[in-house]
């Protein structure tokens, strides 16, 4: 007895992990196991040998068990250190730099613009990027001949033969978004409409999809004045220049009459664009008071109303604002270009908090 009890003693104390400690157990205190087989032997025993021989083979088989027990909950702790260690974390490291995205151009000017004009009492429209031919030409006073319907370059919806829903098209400015504030709301009004508008061009100044934003504003006795001081307001701000110039060159639009192109004062110093300064000018934008054909198709009535509106390039005043080149890179997504030219995400662009600081 005193054999086996050093031979698995010394085996549990040995055991590498609770797979080889079961084996042991099996082996020594199983129901097959050598303590096991011993009790059996108890039944060819003297009363007298057994008298002895059980009670010792009970605290063996206990000592057995406890050492068994013992070796596990240490196997455990030794497991547990082990992975403690594994997985240990220095919290004092400072922090990595994390890669963080970035605001694109276009979203950020997006925004200044949209603080500006919220600022003067407009509020933000929008309208949809397939529009049908009808909102994109027709309602804004673009017949079918007209060449101005051929100088958009439109890009038109697919249509099976025999499908006779009215064609549908990218639209190819935002001025659609006028007549469809006007169906719905009517006038008085004040609203800006940003957003995406395509047309089949392609050079350094060009791209098929691009952004402009619209104004309108409707009331009983707008004029072109008002037209020009609230221009003139959003260019100071926009620009951060105070008493940026304008100049005003008679133009023509079919949604307008009368209408004008604006530019906005500028200098070329060594190559470098001033806007704000010096004699040069840059045109930025198409203007006029809104044709009556235009408020009629809006459900308007022109003895009533009149209104200016306007229609500026978003991606232009960007480049200009923030000396950005060349047009296409706004959309090729070129990290190294976005990291470059992109905002911090929490520099919302505020008339109070400073626009583009
Ligand atoms: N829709 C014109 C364009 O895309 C821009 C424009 C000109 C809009 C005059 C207007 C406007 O609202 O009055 O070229």
């Amino acid at each position: 007895m005193d054999d086996l009890k050093q031979k698995y003693l010394s085996r549990i104390a040995d055991a590498a992990d609770e797979a080889a400690l079961e084996d042991i157990r099996l082996a020594a205190v199983g129901k097959k196991g050598e303590v096991a087989l011993k009790m059996r032997e108890l039944g060819k025993m003297s009363p007298e040998e057994r008298q002895t021989a059980g009670p010792a083979l009970n605290a063996l088989k206990d000592e057995i068990n406890s050492a068994l027990a013992a070796k596990k909950e240490a196997l455990m702790d030794a497991a547990l250190d082990e992975r403690l260690r594994g997985e240990w974390l220095d919290v004092t490291l400072p922090g990595r730099a994390r890669p963080m995205g970035t605001i694109h151009p276009i979203s950020q000017v997006t925004e200044e613009v949209t603080a500006i004009f919220a600022d003067m009492g407009f509020s933000v429209a929008e309208g949809p990027q397939i529009d049908t031919d009808w909102y994109n030409f027709d309602a804004l006073n673009i017949p079918g001949h007209h060449p101005a319907r051929a100088e958009m370059d439109t890009f038109y919806m697919h249509r099976a033969e025999g499908d006779d829903r009215p064609p549908h098209v990218l639209r190819t400015h935002t001025s659609p978004v006028q007549i469809r504030h006007m169906e719905k709301h009517g006038a008085p009004c004040r609203i800006i409409a940003p957003g995406r508008v395509y047309r089949a061009d392609y050079d350094q100044t060009h791209t098929p999809m691009f952004n402009q934003v619209e104004g309108l504003a409707i009331d009983r006795d707008i004029s072109m004045a008002n037209l020009k001081w609230v221009l003139e307001e959003f260019f100071a701000a926009f620009f951060e220049v105070d008493g940026i110039k304008t100049r005003f060159r008679a133009s023509h639009f079919p949604f307008t009459e009368p209408s004008a192109e604006v530019d906005i004062q500028c200098s070329w110093v060594d190559g470098q664009l001033k806007i704000g300064e010096g004699d040069g000018w840059l045109e930025v934008l198409g203007s006029g008071m809104v044709h009556p054909h235009v408020l009629r198709s809006g459900g308007v009535d022109p003895e009533q109303w009149q209104g200016f509106a306007f229609g500026m390039g978003i991606d232009r005043i960007a480049m200009l604002k923030y000396g950005i080149p060349d047009l296409r890179a706004f959309f090729d997504s070129d990290l190294r270009w976005l990291r470059h030219y992109g905002f911090a995400s929490l520099d919302v662009p505020t008339l109070h908090g400073g626009l583009s600081r």
